[in-house]
């Protein structure tokens, strides 16, 4: 029989829903299908009488449908029989699976005993509120809850909530989100790195089957997929449609996009199961991470712009100015004397810095990275009268004052290793491999954990703490309790004890770190108020690092540092303006033994951190771009403000140019009818360049429309390697 279209005649045979497995309060035949708008982005879900949700779109916003044109939609989208195939059309659903017809990778693998699952969904409850849509199917022995929330950035929400509704255990071996994405995707953009050297894009030509990265690092890791996107071929940075995935999770994960020849193609991601490591007691659930799915017809900066929109809109986004960093790391390392430390604080405060963190070495046993890990005390030693002396002196400077800790590891010489084997995630007799002399607590022992929550909290309460540096710097291989494969529980357990933290320290600021830039991801940000973007303070290696972290990213989350001359993680010289210039885009501050300065470094850094703190409030609520430079040696990052009343761009050259004149610098997103007035910014030096003779425009600075500025743009000067030239441009009053 076929299926009514409202008001209009079928044009195809359509199977008759069997109405007898429809569950109580299933949607009535206008309410089938439902759709999200928000941000310019439209998601179409079509609920059916049997089976899960089918998304029919996620894209550009279709404007408000009739239902009768949303029926019209799901019939446009009702797939054929295809040749040598499954006799009935069949569902690309929320979850696919065999059952429905689906032959790449599972949304769900699970099984009891063996016995595989092959669940035969129904749909039991429809929750509709504005912006987000909550299902719950049942099957025979499971229940799922779908939730699917739009925002207004654009930016979708999709997590799974599996629970085990049989009396038997079901073993869970993967519970996945997926979207369908356009079928014009032609090419693939994800991440990879390793230390010093985080999200170094890669890009490839889409191609057929499932195709999965995994993670298997116990960390979110610096190799990390990040955000796996699909574009139409030849996306740009600011042109082309993209459909992009990003695993809001500190864990094992997996991404994958599957183009099958039989179905549309899929992006998606979720929590990487080791075997046995997730088993459903009945009545027992699990939810998934949350997956944040992004779609842009403006390339990645498109993407960009709309996660960061999302991410400033949270109510935990720090909204403080976000202060000018000392962090004594690079400065000191171990060497922890209060004379010594006490002349950087005042050096600090006096060019500019608010905030004094000091980093690894204050604790019990701590005088090198092989000891002490875990003991989450003052080093009665060092300090004998505890942190005090230096906590006063740096906030009788008028600075705050943080610390680092990394609560997650053990050093096998320490009292807590000593103490408490039992605690241990990966036990010190098994013969693990230890990286860096540590290994990992089990943070979701209950005991560890209340020892972590009080031990921290009682520093972070003695003195008053206004930051923390939570480090983390070990991958998890064979991370197990009681022989079960525990990264996922421990991840749980170490989100559980920030939250708590932060319960009992609403003030507090963290900062999330691992070994640099391993842990950055939406899921830690939940509850951390910046990331440490990488170990390097190399700016030429930092503005790769830098400019890929802001594709997830907005700048004020990103801490970006000035070290040294000499950079010690590439031994490689560069001048002081550039590494300011560097740090100037994102939550900035310095890694350097100040006391070695001389007074011209000194007052060069001062002038760099007045300009930071004059521009951030532009630089941390602005729109940010990468203009296309036509230079494969040069970048350039912009910032306009919402009002379009103001930008910063950055002009910097991390290798020569091809060409002996440097393209046109264009400022694309400016209000067209204006004048804009462009100076370079007056704290920060006009590199030397390569030119015989400078741009004129340098000397005088220029005043044009935002229509010039953004289709022909600017003549920069032609910059050396390692120069970075940083422009101001603000909006003339109509006159
Ligand atoms: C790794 C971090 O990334 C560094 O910034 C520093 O905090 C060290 N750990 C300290 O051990």
């Amino acid at each position: 029989m076929n299926e009514p279209v409202s008001g209009i005649a079928p044009a195809l045979s359509l199977p008759e829903p069997d109405r007898s497995s429809r569950g109580a309060g299933a949607p009535e035949t206008d309410e089938r299908i439902r759709e999200l708008r928000g941000g310019g982005v439209a998601v179409v879900v079509h609920l059916p009488d049997e089976g899960l949700p089918e998304v029919l779109h996620w894209g550009r916003d279709l404007g408000a449908l009739a239902p009768g044109e949303l029926d019209q939609l799901r019939l446009a989208r009702a797939r054929p029989v295809s040749p040598s195939a499954l006799d009935e059309p069949w569902p690309l659903t929320l979850l696919p699976g065999e059952h429905d017809g689906w032959e790449g990778r599972p949304g769900l693998a699970a099984h009891r005993r063996g016995r595989a699952e092959h669940p035969r969904w129904t749909v039991a409850e429809v929750r509709v509120e504005p912006q987000r849509l909550r299902v719950r199917a049942a099957a025979d022995g499971l229940a799922l809850d779908i939730e699917l929330s739009l925002d207004d950035a654009g930016v979708l929400r999709l997590a799974h909530e599996l629970t085990n509704t049989a009396a038997e255990p079901l073993a869970l071996t993967g519970l996945e989100t997926v979207l369908p994405v356009g079928d014009r995707v032609g090419e693939v953009l994800d991440f990879t790195g390793r230390w010093t050297r985080e999200r170094a894009p890669q890009r490839r030509a889409l191609a057929q089957g499932s195709h999965v990265r995994e993670t298997r690092r116990g960390r979110t890791g610096h190799d990390a997929p990040f955000v796996l996107a699909l574009g139409a071929p030849g996306f740009s940075t600011d042109a082309g449609e993209i459909w992009a995935v990003h695993l809001a999770w500190s864990g094992d994960a997996v991404y994958r996009h599957d183009a099958l020849p039989e179905a549309r193609p899929l992006v998606g991601a979720g929590p990487l199961l080791r075997a046995g490591e997730i088993e459903l007691a009945p009545g027992e659930s699990f939810r998934t991470p949350t997956a944040v799915f992004i779609w842009s017809d403006q390339g990645t900066d498109g993407i960009g712009a709309r996660l960061h929109r999302s991410l400033r809109s949270r109510s935990s986004h720090p909204r403080r100015p976000r202060p000018v960093v000392l962090n004594t790391w690079e400065a000191v390392y171990f060497q922890h004397d209060l004379g010594r430390l006490e002349a950087l604080a005042e050096t600090a405060a006096a060019i500019g810095v608010e905030r004094f963190v000091l980093d690894d070495g204050w604790f019990r046993g701590r005088r090198d990275d092989r000891a002490g890990l875990g003991d989450w005390t003052v080093d009665p030693e060092v300090w004998p009268e505890g942190l005090h002396p230096i906590v006063g002196r740096v906030r009788s400077l008028g600075m705050q004052f943080g610390l680092w800790f990394e609560p997650e590891m053990v050093n096998p010489d320490s009292d807590l290793a000593r103490d408490h084997p039992e605690w241990m995630l990966q036990p010190l007799d098994a013969g693990i491999r230890a990286w860096r002399g540590q290994y990992v607590l089990n943070v979701a022992h209950p005991a560890a954990f209340e020892y972590l929550l009080t031990s921290i909290a009682a520093i972070v309460h003695e003195y008053r703490l206004d930051y923390i540096k939570w480090d983390q710097n070990r991958d998890l291989i064979e991370a197990a309790h009681e022989g079960r494969a525990n990264v996922l529980r421990h991840t749980e357990a170490v989100y559980r004890l920030l939250d708590r933290l932060r319960t009992l320290h609403p003030a507090l600021e963290i900062e999330s770190c691992a070994s640099g830039g391993a842990r950055v991801d939406m899921g830690i940000l939940e509850r951390t108020d910046r990331v440490w973007a990488s170990d390097t303070n190399d700016p030429i290696e930092r503005l790769a690092i830098q400019r890929w972290t802001e594709l997830l990213l907005p700048l004020e989350l990103i801490g970006s540092h000035i070290g040294p001359p000499v950079a010690h993680t590439t031994h490689r010289a560069t001048g002081l303006d550039f590494r300011i210039a560097t740090a100037l885009f994102g939550s900035a501050g310095i890694e350097w033994d100040l006391t070695s300065c001389t007074p011209a470094e000194l007052d060069q850094l001062r002038a760099g951190i007045a300009a930071y703190r004059r521009l951030r409030g532009l630089l941390h609520t602005g729109a940010l771009t990468h203009p296309d430079t036509g230079d494969d040696g040069a970048g350039a990052t912009c910032v306009i403000a919402e009002d379009r009343s103001r930008a910063v761009v950055r002009l910097a050259r991390h290798a020569t140019a091809n060409r002996a004149l440097a393209p046109m610098l264009r400022v694309p997103g400016l209000d067209p009818n204006h004048r804009y007035r462009v100076t370079p910014v007056p704290e920060l030096p006009v590199p030397r360049g390569l030119d015989d003779t400078p741009p004129p425009w340098l000397r005088e600075g220029l005043l044009l429309p935002g229509s010039v500025l953004t289709e022909v743009g600017v003549q920069p000067p032609l910059l050396a390697p390692g120069e970075a030239l940083v422009l101001e441009l603000t909006r003339e009053p109509r006159g």
